[in-house]
């Protein structure tokens, strides 16, 4: 009696040894060290087994070994899987192929031959087929059996975890992806255009809308949005799903908007329905704006708790990147009325010169974006355009101001403001890209400017500075003669193609002069 006792006892303890070995598979959180886990077991509990794991890849849509790159995969939707995923227990390959009458002797050498398999065991979780074990032995003894049941029925479980758990590493590498997909844009505008199609990409959602605060007026402005055709009003603080999270300044979440005591009788954003997430784009010391998106429902379901966290995360990188651009953008901004008013200052002495540096600028900034300049090249162009003629304040006042003729030598001296105005232009940074612009707007593409360069030997954009320069003498008045008008300039402009500029930035010119002017008839040129 006593015997039995102690050999039930026995039995008890190994048992539970068996049981407790598998709990190693719980260390693991993702799948391919779950599954190198897995392998080494199998290889011990059945000696000569030669295991193989095929795991099902969703995003690829195939079983195939974790990190053994370049060995075989299977397709997801094959009718070996399929079968596999009706079967409960392990079963000879060879039975499964001919029970279901499967033709497939491509998919039948690779599992018999290529991996010397026998036997394959599924793991089915929730009708679906998780993975298979591929092994080299015809039969398992009852010992065998009952450990691989014990293995396959923890494996099923824990494969499912790691599945999320992988997920989840997925969205991260995505995620940390994402501040560099943002420096991709050249300014604020084109990031804010294409921001909920960013957004789009991590989170899909049915409508959204993202305002900038406007902090001087106090409210939120739509700036890009995707409503289903309703054109979206600004809100007040406190007003509306977002003006509410503009106030709280913290994200809300709420699974359906209609079953919402408050947000259900709100009038604003109507279009905002079903499940939704809102988000300020803030930093700690400003708030930017306002993300809201929601899920009517129908297929993308509603949002969960952690769409809002991933959202969360989304704002707080574009809030990053928007305020870094916002300061630079505050800082140029302030450089540059510096620089125009400097200018400002050397016009206001001639008042034939007064406002040309501007209007040079508005010309030439004109005639890049017909060009479709990018965004880099605008702002150095605008640059040079209003500093193009700084260096006159070099030039002695009784020159610049003089009305009648100007002498030889009083010539040869006013040509020397493109060499002061290179000087006085810093060689560092942002203004070493510009100082040639400044030197080189009186060249001319036949060579006979004031350097006798000819194209190629100065960068191209002078040629911009200098029809915008051309323009506006003859579009303004003169000692000698009254402003001529748009077209008048026009014409006379376009006798200087293939002597001071070419015939391409010209067109630029002349289309960019139409849509500003209305001018309809290009006859009239
Ligand atoms: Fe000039
Ligand atoms: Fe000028």
């Amino acid at each position: 009696m006593e015997e039995l006792l102690t050999n039930s006892i026995q039995n008890d303890l190994i048992h539970l040894e068996k049981q407790y070995s598998l709990d190693v598979l719980d260390d693991w959180v993702t799948t391919a060290g779950l599954i190198e886990s897995a392998l080494s077991m199998t290889a011990s509990a059945v000696p000569g087994s030669n295991p193989h794991i095929f795991v099902h890849v969703s995003e690829a849509h195939e079983f195939r070994e974790i990190d053994r790159e370049g060995l075989s995969s299977i397709p997801d939707d094959s009718l070996f899987t399929a079968c596999l995923t009706m079967q409960s227990a392990g079963s000879l390959i060879d039975d499964v192929f001919s029970d279901y009458n499967l033709n497939d002797s491509m998919l039948h050498d690779l599992l018999r031959e290529t991996y010397n398999a026998q036997f394959v065991i599924p793991i089915v979780h929730r009708f679906s087929l998780l993975a298979f074990i591929l092994i080299s032995v015809p039969e398992l003894s009852g010992e065998q059996h009952s450990f691989m049941n014990d293995l396959t029925a923890r494996l099923k479980i824990n494969l499912y975890a790691a599945s999320i758990a992988d997920n989840r590493q997925r969205e991260l590498i995505e995620l940390s992806e994402y501040p560099e997909a943002l420096h991709r844009y050249e300014n604020l505008g084109e990031l804010i255009k294409h921001l909920l199609d960013d957004v789009a990409k991590k989170l899909s959602f049915d409508y959204g809308i993202y305002y900038h605060y406007d902090e001087y007026l106090d409210l939120l402005i739509p700036d890009v949005w995707i409503t289903g055709g309703v054109k979206p009003d600004p809100l007040s603080t406190g007003k509306g799903i977002s003006g509410l999270t503009l106030e709280r300044k913290r994200a809300s979440y709420i699974p359906d908007r209609e079953k919402h005591p408050s947000y259900s009788f709100m009038a604003e954003e109507k279009f905002i329905q079903g499940s939704f997430i809102s988000v300020p784009v803030q930093t700690d010391k400003r708030v930017l704006g306002v993300i809201t998106l929601c899920r009517e429902s129908g297929k993308k379901g509603i949002f969960g708790v952690e769409h809002r966290y991933m959202l969360e995360i989304l704002t707080a990188f574009l809030a990053t990147e928007m305020n870094s651009r916002l300061l630079y953008a505050e800082l140029e901004e302030s450089y540059f009325s510096t620089v125009s008013s400097l200018t400002r200052a050397l016009e206001a002495k001639d008042h034939y010169t007064r406002g040309h540096s501007e209007r040079v600028m508005k010309y030439a900034v004109g005639i890049a974006q017909a060009l479709n300049l990018s965004y880099d090249s605008i702002r150095r162009i605008r640059y040079a355009a209003i500093l193009h003629d700084i260096g006159k304040i070099g030039i002695s006042d009784s020159i610049i101001t003089k009305t009648s003729s100007l002498t030889d030598a009083e010539y040869k001296e006013i040509k020397k403001h493109t060499e002061i105005g290179y000087d006085i232009v810093n060689d560092s940074g942002f203004f070493s890209e510009i100082r040639d612009l400044i030197r080189y707007h009186h060249e001319k593409i036949d060579g006979t400017g004031y350097y006798e360069k000819r194209p190629g030997d100065y960068p191209w954009e002078a040629m911009i500075i200098s029809l915008a320069d051309i323009y506006d003498a003859l579009a303004s008045d003169r000692p000698y003669r009254k402003a001529y008008t748009h077209e008048e300039a026009l014409v006379s402009l376009e006798k200087l193609v293939g002597i001071n500029f070419d015939q391409k930035i010209f067109n630029a010119f002349k289309d960019w002069m139409i849509c500003e002017t209305g001018l309809k008839s290009q006859s009239a040129v």
